[in-house]
């Protein structure tokens, strides 16, 4: 008896064009090399053009680049000026800073929303008229929406803010497909980057708090984005891969 092999839905992937803003590092880089490696082609965006050429020239004739500020309106206008078709979108640049509320300036505790959320907000609007009906977005997130880490009340919102934007996206943009990625705490380039008096402290604590007792991976991350863009059901969820942090 010959048996059927199982679909692959990565396959859906092939001949699509996956758009990836902050997709020169970090999570959204991994995101565009597993939608290459399944096939697709990808645009990066992000605000370094060193930083995107390394990238797609690491990724190969399937990437292209072009610069983009998420906290630029005009330049995310810009941006999609140049792009004519887009099958799924990645959002995950942000730049901010996060902080209690008695101690952040008034620019660095609205920064989450200038970035993370209108960032978002403004890209998938330009992206909208270019998105095919079986398409998806995808926006980031962070589990801190439901568990916060630290104080940072202003990024907690954002975060969850932009959860409830996937949710109102979603009622409105349908058939395309939009959803949320809202991990926990990732051993991966954006802590690096952080000193360790910062992060060590920060890792102990999480490893504590997470059922699984350890970090993510921007891989595992970027398996749930793939996960969202190719499961043809899934819209206005968020999936937390976080694991288990939220839960204890
Ligand atoms: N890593 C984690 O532990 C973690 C956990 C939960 C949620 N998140 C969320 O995930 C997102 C970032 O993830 P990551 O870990 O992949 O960070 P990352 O490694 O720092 O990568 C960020 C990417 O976004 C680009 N970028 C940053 N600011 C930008 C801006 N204003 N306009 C356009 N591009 C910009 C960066 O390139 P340029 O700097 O060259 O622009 C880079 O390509 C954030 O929303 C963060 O809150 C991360």
């Amino acid at each position: 008896m010959t048996s059927t092999p199982a679909p692959d839905p990565l396959a859906r992937l092939a001949g699509r064009t996956v758009v990836v803003i902050g997709g020169s590092a970090g999570i959204g880089l991994e995101t565009a090399r597993r939608s290459v490696a399944a096939g697709a082609s990808v645009i990066l965006g992000g605000r370094d053009e060193q930083r995107l050429a390394a990238a797609a020239k690491e990724l190969g004739d399937a990437a292209r680049w072009r610069t983009v500020d998420n906290t630029d309106k005009d330049s995310i206008a810009a941006f999609f000026q140049g792009v004519d078709r887009v099958d799924h979108l990645f959002t995950p640049a942000a730049s901010y800073r996060t902080g209690p509320m008695r101690e952040l300036s008034d620019e660095d505790a609205e920064s989450p929303f200038v970035s993370k959320f209108w960032g978002q907000y403004h890209a998938v609007r330009h992206a909208a008229p270019l998105l095919a009906e079986d398409g998806s977005v995808v926006l980031m997130s962070g589990a801190a929406s439901v568990r916060p880490a630290g104080v940072a009340p202003a990024y907690v919102a954002c975060n969850a803010a932009v959860e409830g934007l996937g949710r109102g996206l979603a009622v409105e943009l349908a058939p395309v497909r939009v959803n949320v990625v809202s991990p926990g705490m990732v051993d991966g380039n954006l802590w690096s980057r952080r000193p360790a008096s910062v992060r060590e402290p920060a890792a102990d604590g999480y490893r504590d708090a997470a059922l699984l007792g350890r970090l993510g991976t921007e891989g595992e991350v970027a398996d749930a984005v793939l996960f969202l863009f190719t499961n043809t059901y899934m819209t206005g969820s968020t999936l937390y891969p976080d694991g288990g942090y939220a839960l204890r």
